[in-house]
């Protein structure tokens, strides 16, 4: 398989929507504030997959397999998947697939997989920021990185080719258990909507009762963004 340069792109700090830039007196005047901490995500990449697998073997119910793990450090993931570092401190993760990319497949989807935040830096509005950068990014795709020759020095034309664009994704889709109405209701307010239930969508998780699954679908990424077109239009 080709080999791509994912060397860990930082973002710029965030400005989250509410929650952490609350100013914060720290004597009793309250003349001086706390400043902000600083919010980054940062991009998968094989350094960085022990951090993001102890992260989901905190919060999730479930262990991923290392298919899952190499599979969501695909070079075409590289500005979707991301992890979040508060202060930088790593705490929390958000991936993704990308369905129906390929021409004539349908509709092309961004499918939320996981997304969690360890549980005390909850409510200051990372997970929502995970999700919308997400969402961003699969409405604008950009250039995928420039592939890295192999460590031997000698690379097939195959290993050198750089990955395409990405076709413009106006669709995404998560599964919520049923049940989690806390969870459900976090995707709605970031306008995804219930399709329907799929049942025994959980059936290779011994440990997740019920087997149950909400369908969520958010039909427009650019209105849930707060973006009147796909391309900003
Ligand atoms: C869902 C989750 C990522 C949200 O992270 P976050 O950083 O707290 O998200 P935000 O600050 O943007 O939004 C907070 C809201 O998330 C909602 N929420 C969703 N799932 C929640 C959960 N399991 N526990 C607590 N709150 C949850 C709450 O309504 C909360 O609202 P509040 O701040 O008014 O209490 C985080 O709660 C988590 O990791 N939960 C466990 C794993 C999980 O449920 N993953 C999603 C299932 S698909």
């Amino acid at each position: 398989m080709a080999q791509y340069n994912t060397a860990g792109t930082v973002s710029a700090p965030l400005e989250l929507a509410r929650g952490e830039h609350e100013a914060v007196a720290i004597n009793g005047n309250g003349a001086r504030v706390a400043p902000p901490p600083k919010v980054t995500l940062t991009s998968l990449t094989p350094n960085n997959t022990g951090t993001l697998r102890k992260i989901y073997n905190v919060v999730l119910p479930v262990t991923y397999s290392e298919r899952f793990y190499k599979s969501v450090l695909d070079p075409s993931l590289d500005d979707v998947n991301k992890l979040v570092y508060y202060a930088d401190i790593p705490v929390g993760a958000c991936c993704c697939s990308l369905e129906n990319v390929a021409p004539k497949q349908g509709e092309p989807t961004l499918a939320i997989l996981t997304l969690a935040v360890l549980a005390p830096y909850r409510s200051q509005g990372l997970g929502s920021a995970l999700v919308r950068h997400a969402l961003r990014a699969a409405l604008h795709p950009t250039v995928p990185p420039p592939p890295t020759p192999p460590a031997s020095g000698t690379a097939t034309r195959g290993q050198l080719k750089q990955a395409p664009p990405r076709v413009v994704i106006n669709r995404a889709t998560v599964h919520v258990q049923v049940g989690n109405e806390d969870a459900k209701r976090f995707y709605e307010r970031l306008g995804f909507k219930e399709d329907k239930v799929v049942d025994n969508y959980y059936k290779n998780f011994q440990r997740m009762e019920p087997k149950a699954a909400w369908l969520l679908v958010c039909d427009d990424i650019a209105g849930a963004l707060g973006e009147t077109g796909a391309n900003g239009a």
